[in-house]
């Protein structure tokens, strides 16, 4: 449906246009614009700030689920994931853009809990909506930088998988540094992690899929779980994402890679 469309039948509800450094929605109603505070620490980030539009539907779904399903992470409190999820065990999906790849998988596998973590509002928007209307009770948003996350905000051996699919490639040479997948990274994700948990990630980037396979391989926290050293085949459980679909329109070629934690 288009947004003029959704507009025009949901008169209540005006379209919100994300203001930095603004608070579209009263605190606990929505995600903060900043949760965490930009000058938390100076880092490089792995993410674009963006000034996006949320729909008329996006801004409903996030006043109704957001105070139940969503948070931000502000990097002030260790969550409880068993409190969280009902003693499900807990995947991290970092980055899912606009979600539905994540509501797929959280409707496949309801047995699975999927806390999922992106900066953008409207994808934050519209995957709350996908779990509305697909009662996905296994799905949480969190609404900020994943490295905050990760470092202030879980327990060591928290999770029982992370799934990166389609990060940011940074494709300048000057914006390497930005790239998710790198040593440091993996050090302090495979201290989230259970032993044997799975970190799954997916590029259509040949460079950056280079790069992950090399960094994932040389790093002690984790092993591959091919026995050729390789790539893996893509999983049928992984969906066809959004970002995925643009790079095959281009012809790129997808790489899967599965590690798990040692
Ligand atoms: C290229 S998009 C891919 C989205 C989706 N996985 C797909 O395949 O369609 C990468 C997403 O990762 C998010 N992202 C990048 N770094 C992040 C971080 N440190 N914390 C949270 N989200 C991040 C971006 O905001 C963006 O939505």
């Amino acid at each position: 449906m288009s947004e003029s469309r959704e507009t025009a039948t949901h008169p209540a509800v005006e379209p919100v246009v994300a203001q930095r450094g603004s608070s579209r929605f009263a605190a606990g109603e929505g995600p903060l614009p900043d949760p965490a505070g930009s000058h938390y620490e100076r880092r490089i980030r792995s993410f674009q700030p963006r000034r996006s539009r949320v729909t008329t539907s996006q801004a409903e779904a996030l006043l109704k689920r957001w105070p139940d399903w969503g948070l931000d992470i502000d990097g002030k409190r260790v969550l409880d994931l068993d409190e969280m999820f009902g003693g499900l065990p807990v995947v991290l999906e970092i980055g899912f853009g606009m979600g539905e790849a994540t509501a797929q998988m959280a409707a496949a596998d309801r047995g699975t809990g999927i806390l999922a973590v992106d900066v953008h509002t409207p994808g934050q928007g519209n995957l709350l909506g996908l779990a509305d209307r697909n009662g996905l009770e296994n799905v949480r948003v969190a609404n900020g930088d994943a490295i905050i996350l990760l470092r202030e905000m879980l327990d060591p051996g928290a999770l029982d998988g992370c799934r990166v699919y389609f990060p940011d490639p940074w494709p300048k040479k000057r914006h390497h540094k930005r790239r998710l997948i790198q040593p440091d990274f993996l050090t302090l994700l495979a201290s989230r992690m259970k032993p044997g948990a799975v970190l799954h990630c997916a590029t259509d980037w040949e460079e950056y899929a280079e790069q992950m396979l090399e960094v994932l391989t040389a790093h002690p926290g984790f092993e591959n779980t091919q026995a050729d050293g390789g790539y893996a085949p893509r999983p049928a459980f992984r969906p066809l994402t959004r970002f995925e679909g643009q790079g095959l329109d281009k012809g790129h070629v997808v790489h899967d890679l599965l590690f798990h934690r040692k």
